[in-house]
């Protein structure tokens, strides 16, 4: 079913036709790959999709194959698919860096876009929005680039945008992440889906490239979307996926296998997956990119080992956890963050705010910035502090019930602890009416009315947590906490 251009495969010598290509997150054999479908695959039989430009460079490197097509050939278009944002701090990072731009978190690159593609922009048709919402007209695809499904939901979408319009027997989808840690939910479906595909390029640099050779069935393309796949069942498609590629091709993807595990919170089989994919190896632990890679799923593995140390209460391992992860050097909050708690429940309460401060310096709108601030007010006795971050946060962030039943508990503390029983009460009043079931809520206003001296009244109002309720196993202990005392 290969094409020749799939036996020759130029891209992995050929590395002048898009020399000029400009900035972006594609390296030269992958850009080559997006030049040569263009000029020596595409017919016209459909049209081209770049799933994620970013500032253009995978545009335009389509655009310049098309341009080196003999002439006479029908007229093929590129559809551009972004939002064109800022949409993290890497991503301000890298055009700070490389363009001296700077711009911030959710600003528009729109116009750095514009200017990169100028030059071939007749070729180029922009969609500019959020993939998860923006609509298309369905036309026939021969090529379809994917370099935008950077979570589940925006992989579904591709599937559900783009995968109906695929051609049998021409289209090649070439997913750019295939050969990147962070996004197992790929592979996973890509595997689902495998009877249906050919790999044609196995992997060059970060990409792998797919034939599809025969329709997908409706339902199994819905249940791909869907993605109700256990945990089992993505272990199992991903151990295939893997066993699919060349051995030396698959350095990169056991890496990937091990942040599957990672994501589900399997600290201990994370580790065992993690020291596998780094003894079988081979040529590529001399590859700087997957040293990095490496690095970053084993940040991500003493991240979660940190945490579950920390919580399990050995918060002197949480700590070399947390500096052990540092010490691999990362643009990244999160082992300042993991380090503050392991300070702070160390009594370490100087450190703990140096710690907080790094994190925000490194990310001004750190996630659960409030909860932070407000631990560590509560830590250093500023109740009233503690009270208006945690009430902030509730109030911003009601969507976080993980957050919110922590931020209810600081405020808690802090009225407790502050005598201020009778404004509990009010506030408390207060909330529910914009969260009238929230059972955090519930919950805090049990432990005041307890404090209060109503235990009967606490102890109704807990035996209100409704079964399904996240906040039922809290509920339950405190109940048989307070009727034991
Ligand atoms: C890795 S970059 C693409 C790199 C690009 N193909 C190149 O050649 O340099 C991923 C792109 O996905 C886009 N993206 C992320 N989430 C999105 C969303 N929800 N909707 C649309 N685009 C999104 C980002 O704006 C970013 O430009």
């Amino acid at each position: 079913m290969q094409s020749d251009l799939f036996l020759q495969r130029p891209w992995r010598t050929r590395q002048d036709a898009v020399a000029d290509a400009p900035f972006g997150f594609l390296q030269m054999g992958e850009s080559h790959l997006l030049y040569h479908l263009a000029r020596d695959y595409c017919t016209g039989a459909g049209v081209i999709v770049d799933g994620g430009s970013f500032l253009g460079r995978s545009a335009y490197c389509f655009a310049r194959g098309l341009e080196d097509r003999p002439a006479g050939g029908p007229p093929i278009r590129i559809h551009c698919f972004d939002n064109f944002l800022v949409n993290d701090t890497y991503t301000a990072h890298s055009i700070r860096e490389r363009l001296g731009v700077e711009l911030a978190l959710g600003a528009s690159t729109r116009f750095l876009f514009d200017r990169a593609v100028a030059r071939v922009g007749s070729w180029i048709e922009v969609h500019e929005g959020d993939l998860l919402r923006i609509q298309w007209a369905p036309r026939p695809i021969e090529v379809l680039f994917v370099d935008v499904a950077k979570s589940k939901a925006l992989g579904s979408r591709v599937l559900e945008l783009f995968f109906p319009s695929l051609i049998p027997g021409r289209s090649i989808v070439v997913h750019q992440d295939y050969h990147h840690p962070w996004l197992p939910h790929i592979h996973v479906v890509m595997e689902y889906l495998a009877e249906y595909f050919e790999f044609v390029e196995p992997r060059i640099d970060e990409s792998a490239a797919f034939l599809l050779k025969t329709p997908i069935p409706r339902e199994r393309l819905a249940h791909a979307i869907a993605y109700p796949f256990s945990y089992p069942e993505q272990r199992a498609l991903m151990d295939r996926a893997l066993q699919r590629l060349p051995e030396d091709c698959r350095a990169v993807v056991a890496l990937a296998r091990a942040c599957l595990v990672g994501t589900n919170d399997r600290p201990a089989e994370m580790r065992r997956v993690v020291e596998e994919a780094i003894a079988s190896a081979g040529a590529a632990s001399q590859d700087p990119i997957w040293c990095r890679y490496r690095d970053h799923v084993l940040n991500m593995l003493e991240e979660r080992e940190g945490w579950a140390a920390l919580e399990a209460g050995d918060a002197r391992r949480g700590l070399a956890l947390a500096d052990s992860y540092l010490g691999r050097n990362r643009l990244d909050s999160s082992p300042h963050v993991l380090r503050f708690h392991c300070c702070l429940r160390l009594g370490d309460l100087d450190a703990a705010e140096h710690s907080l401060n790094k994190a925000f310096e490194i990310d001004s709108g750190l996630r659960r910035g409030r909860l932070h601030k407000a631990h560590l007010h509560l830590a250093r006795g500023r109740l009233a502090d503690a009270e208006r971050e945690a009430i902030e946060g509730l109030r911003e962030a009601p969507e976080d019930p993980g957050a919110s039943a922590e931020y209810l508990a600081i405020c808690t503390r802090s009225w407790i602890e502050g005598g201020r029983l009778r404004e509990a009460r009010a506030i408390l009043d207060d909330l529910g009416r914009s969260e009238p079931t929230s059972p955090w809520l519930v919950i805090a206003r049990a432990t005041i009315d307890r404090q209060s001296g109503d235990l009967p009244g606490a102890v109704a109002r807990l035996r209100g947590v409704p079964a399904s309720s996240p906040a039922r196993e809290l509920a339950q202990r405190l109940l048989t906490s307070w009727q034991q005392n």
